[in-house]
């Protein structure tokens, strides 16, 4: 099969607002599928109605063959969703909520082999309430394993998160990854997209306005990197437009940001230049692009808002 989930012109309408608008894309079986957008952009209901927990107004998402559009109820066998935390039931025990979630599914689960894949099994007699934030989120991933699913969704599974539980949190997705699972995960982190994501749809007003690998995002815009160094001196930046491979020069106060499409070219035009007119540059500093560059490109604003 080439693709396992189908997303075809997927359109969410509430009153006189329009959250996702006509959106497509597909996922390949085995894929950590990335959908990147600031607040607001509309992952959230993509994600709901690709679950069969919101109604669709038009387009549909076919999972394993399964039209959500027309089987809600069906798809939910072949998916693990992961809960809000806040719901979690704390009369039971990490062990006896996975079994209990299990037998919601009509399965009987070994809540401490699931406990182990998260690497909570010492916790198995705590409560939900009683774990810090990264551990309460690889419990909602544990939850969301209870069913074996094929495709398993994790909306904004790091967002709170310190970076270590962050990065342990990524080490989990690539776990399930390699046991054959299909994952879709919304962020609104692009450093996250761009390390865990096989592919990325970079959304925004309820639109996909790019999608691609985070590779090929990259190469979206021209510019590979900038270059920025402070300058004490008054200096002209007009002859610094002329620099091989520069593609824009701005200067904020003392800071000289060039913007390039080949750093070396334009770094070694940069001394040469300065060994005819001094420029007496310091605290040089190279800065690869990144998704926020791609997106701040496409979009005229940065991610966070
Ligand atoms: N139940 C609802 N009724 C009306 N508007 C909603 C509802 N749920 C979400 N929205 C609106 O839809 C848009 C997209 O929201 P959401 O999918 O939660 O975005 P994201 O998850 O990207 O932050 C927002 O403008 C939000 O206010
Ligand atoms: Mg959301």
């Amino acid at each position: 099969m080439e693709h396992i989930i189908s997303v075809d012109q997927l359109t969410k309408r509430y009153k006189d607002l329009t959250a996702v608008d006509h959106i497509s894309f597909q996922v390949r079986p085995g894929e950590i599928f990335g959908i990147l957008g600031p607040n607001g952009a509309g992952k959230t209901t993509t994600l709901e109605m690709m679950e069969g927990l919101k109604v669709i107004t038009e387009g549909d998402a076919v999972i394993n063959g399964i039209s959500v559009k027309q089987h809600p109820r069906q798809v939910k066998h072949i998916i693990g969703v992961q809960l809000q935390s806040s719901s979690f039931y704390d009369l039971m025990n990490l062990k006896e909520l996975l079994e209990f979630f299990g037998s919601l599914y009509g399965r009987k689960v070994d809540g401490m082999a699931l406990l182990t894949k998260v690497e909570l099994a010492d916790k198995w007699k705590s409560r939900a309430k009683e774990l810090s934030g990264g551990q309460r989120q690889r419990l909602s991933i544990a939850v969301a394993l209870v069913n074996d699913p094929l495709v398993i969704f994790l909306d904004e599974p790091t967002t709170g998160l310190d970076p270590q539980a962050r990065r342990h949190l990524w080490a989990l997705v690539r776990d399930i990854q390699k046991a054959g699972t299909t994952l879709i995960l919304t962020t609104h982190y692009m450093e996250e997209a761009e390390v865990l994501c096989d592919r990325i749809a970079i959304m925004d007003s309820a639109k996909i306005i790019a999608q691609d690998t985070p590779t090929g995002l990259l190469k979206l815009i021209e510019q590979k990197a900038t270059i920025k160094f402070q300058v004490k001196n008054h200096l002209d930046i007009a002859p610094l437009k002329q620099l091989a491979a520069a593609t824009d020069v701005n200067r904020m106060k003392d800071t000289i940001t060039i913007s390039t499409s080949h750093v070396q070219d334009t770094l070694k035009g940069l001394i040469e230049y300065d060994l005819t007119h001094p420029v007496h540059f310091t605290d040089l500093q190279v800065h690869e692009v990144n998704l926020e560059d791609v997106f701040l490109n496409l979009t005229g604003k940065t991610l966070r808002d």
